[in-house]
């Protein structure tokens, strides 16, 4: 039977099958085939919602060294910033009066915001938003320290793989770091009950199509509560400035493959999509997605977390233009909806 076949009846695909899948993101009748098949399962599970998370940076200290990332610890020339504990319940606040009801906290790994700095800040967006979701997004810590979280009362975590595949993971990580304990990390956060978010780059320099069929056979395994994926894009001030950004029609495909394999994963159509097509939100959405997570934090800010070049955040895509996005989301047929809309996971 034809992979493509085979992977909307559910069975399970080998290597192989998915790098021959990775392949036909060239074929027009593949293509479309499978963005059809994406659209209809989605359709079932959430019909016409798509749902919106406020995503708050609330630190570019980062001790990490990714090459790829433009906040990273060696790019001297990065604007750094932290903000307050006042200052991101504010942005809570704002995001509750607009009405979002997730809460990202997204940030690099900032020894500044210790365990305990971290339980109070988590505590205390719980006290003043009982009835909201909130997720961390703050990269490889302890058990002990995601323990200290989850008690504190958050819901969800987002970490991404980057990269199935070891040797592919060595060529975009300095050597302390490693995809193991990354894996590790991600297992151990799905013990604690977080609803657990893993995802890669698309295109990142040295990615082959045999690393993307690793990047869906772990997320098959892994059975996450969401995936992120985005286009790799270039950052001027890192080692990777010079690599050609990752391909906008690949990342869309793969968010169709994607929502077949794991039918009721939420799935963002990312800020890097948007980045790279001022159609490329609408196009996520249009193979697949369901999730939008517009930027939440102050202004003054926003162009510091500067991940990589031309990272876009203060058009549409930004929390305080929720009526344009609203319409953008309308006329590509869906409707926006506020509701916290938590993950179920299909054993
Ligand atoms: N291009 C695209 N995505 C990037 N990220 C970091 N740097 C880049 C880049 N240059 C993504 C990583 C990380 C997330 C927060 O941002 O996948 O997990």
């Amino acid at each position: 039977m034809d992979v493509t076949e085979k992977l909307i009846q559910g069975q399970n695909l080998t290597r192989e099958d998915y790098v021959q899948l990775i392949h036909q993101s060239t074929d027009p009748l593949a293509v479309r085939r499978l963005r059809e098949a994406a659209v209809a399962i989605r359709r079932s599970y959430y019909g016409d919602k798509v749902y919106i998370r406020g995503l708050i940076e609330f630190s570019n200290y980062c001790k990490n060294n990714c090459y790829y990332c433009g906040i990273r610890r060696d790019n001297l020339n990065a604007h750094r910033y932290r903000l307050t504990k006042e200052e991101i319940l504010d942005c809570c606040r704002q995001g509750y009066a607009l009405g979002f009801r997730t809460f990202v906290l997204q940030g690099g790994e900032d020894p500044h915001f210790t365990d305990e700095r971290m339980a109070d800040i988590i505590r205390s967006i719980k006290e003043a938003h009982p009835d909201c979701a909130l997720t961390l997004s703050i990269g490889e810590q302890s058990y002990d320290s995601y323990r200290q979280f989850r008690e504190a009362g958050a819901d969800r975590y987002l970490l991404r793989h980057e990269t199935a595949d070891s040797t592919h993971y060595r060529r975009l990580h300095p050597p302390e770091m490693s995809l193991e304990h990354r894996k590790q990390c991600l297992l151990q956060l799905k013990q604690l009950g977080f609803q657990t978010g893993a995802g890669f780059m698309v295109g990142s320099p040295g990615q082959q199509p045999e690393d993307l069929a690793k990047d869906l056979l772990f997320l098959k395994e892994l059975n996450p509560h969401m995936v992120g994926i985005g286009p790799f894009i270039p950052h001027h001030n890192t080692p990777f400035a010079g690599e050609p950004a990752g391909s906008v029609e690949l990342t869309v495909y793969l968010l169709s493959l994607i929502r077949i394999l794991l039918p009721r994963v939420l799935l963002p159509a990312t800020t890097a999509l948007g980045t790279l097509d001022p159609e490329g939100r609408e196009k996520g959405l249009a193979a697949g997605a369901n999730v939008i997570m517009p930027n939440l934090s102050p202004i003054k800010n926003r162009k510091q977390y500067d991940l990589y070049d031309n990272k876009i955040c203060t058009g549409e895509e930004a929390a305080e233009c929720l009526g344009s996005l609203e319409q953008r989301v309308q006329r590509a047929g869906y409707r926006l909806v506020m509701e916290r809309g938590d993950a179920i996971l299909l054993s």
